[in-house]
């Protein structure tokens, strides 16, 4: 029966945890579509941010949502620290997130299959996804990984502001009422603290495999 279910792969987890990196490793390597779901808030702050409207609004952040068709999504801008500071605030709205619903589970629904990343996929996105992975890094590893980046990109910063801003995400992400960031209680745990990158995308493809061949 579940071999002919598409195959969708639902990828959450906190800020900086290599969830990103794992799911457009996995897109590739299954030759499937991948929706980084973490880009479409980024894109309603942005908004906010650059055509007017008061991210402390909830009317106002859900509105932006209309006008994300302008944000081109490979933007350099999207990935700045205050842009993923509003996106963390606005994505607290229960009208941000039923606006953006219908986007992320058409993708999830496409026919032959998909990769999706964010907080929420395997919990409120795909429930009935075939395979979920839960990807984490202890809050230190994450902000090491956010500063290299930064600076990768030419950006200064403190690793103890990183840090905090991680540990604020990290609380607001995990306490919101909707849909907050919680393990799916069928998602299996990839904890890349002590892994590189390549370590890191081996796992994940091991486990992808074994929940597959548990599936079939
Ligand atoms: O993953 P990324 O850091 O790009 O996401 C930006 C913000 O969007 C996060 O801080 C998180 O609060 C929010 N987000 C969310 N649900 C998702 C993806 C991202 O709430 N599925």
């Amino acid at each position: 029966m579940s071999l002919t279910r598409p195959l969708v792969l639902a990828i959450d987890g906190p800020a900086a945890s290599g969830k990103g990196t794992i799911a457009k490793a996995l897109a590739r390597h299954y030759g499937l579509p991948h929706m980084d779901t973490g880009l479409l808030y980024r894109a309603v702050a942005l908004s906010l941010f650059r055509f007017g409207g008061d991210a402390a609004s909830e009317f106002e952040a859900a509105r932006a949502v209309h006008e994300i068709d302008k944000i081109d999504l490979a933007d350099d801008e999207l990935k700045s620290e205050i842009v993923g500071g509003i996106a963390s605030r606005i994505s607290a709205y229960p009208a941000v997130r039923a606006a953006l619903l219908e986007k992320q589970r058409a993708f999830a629904g496409q026919d032959g299959g998909a990769v999706l990343d964010g907080r929420d996929i395997g919990t409120v996105i795909a429930p009935d996804a075939r395979v979920k992975l839960f990807v984490t890094a202890s809050p230190e590893v994450r902000a090491e990984r956010r500063l290299a980046e930064l600076f990768s990109r030419g950006m200064s910063a403190h690793h103890d502001e990183v840090l905090a801003d991680i540990r604020a995400r990290d609380e607001r992400d995990m306490g919101r009422s909707v849909a907050p960031l919680v393990q799916a209680a069928d998602a299996m745990l990839l904890d890349t603290s002590e892994m590189d990158v390549e370590q890191a995308i081996s796992e994940a493809l091991r486990l992808v495999e074994v929940a597959l061949t548990a599936d079939a």
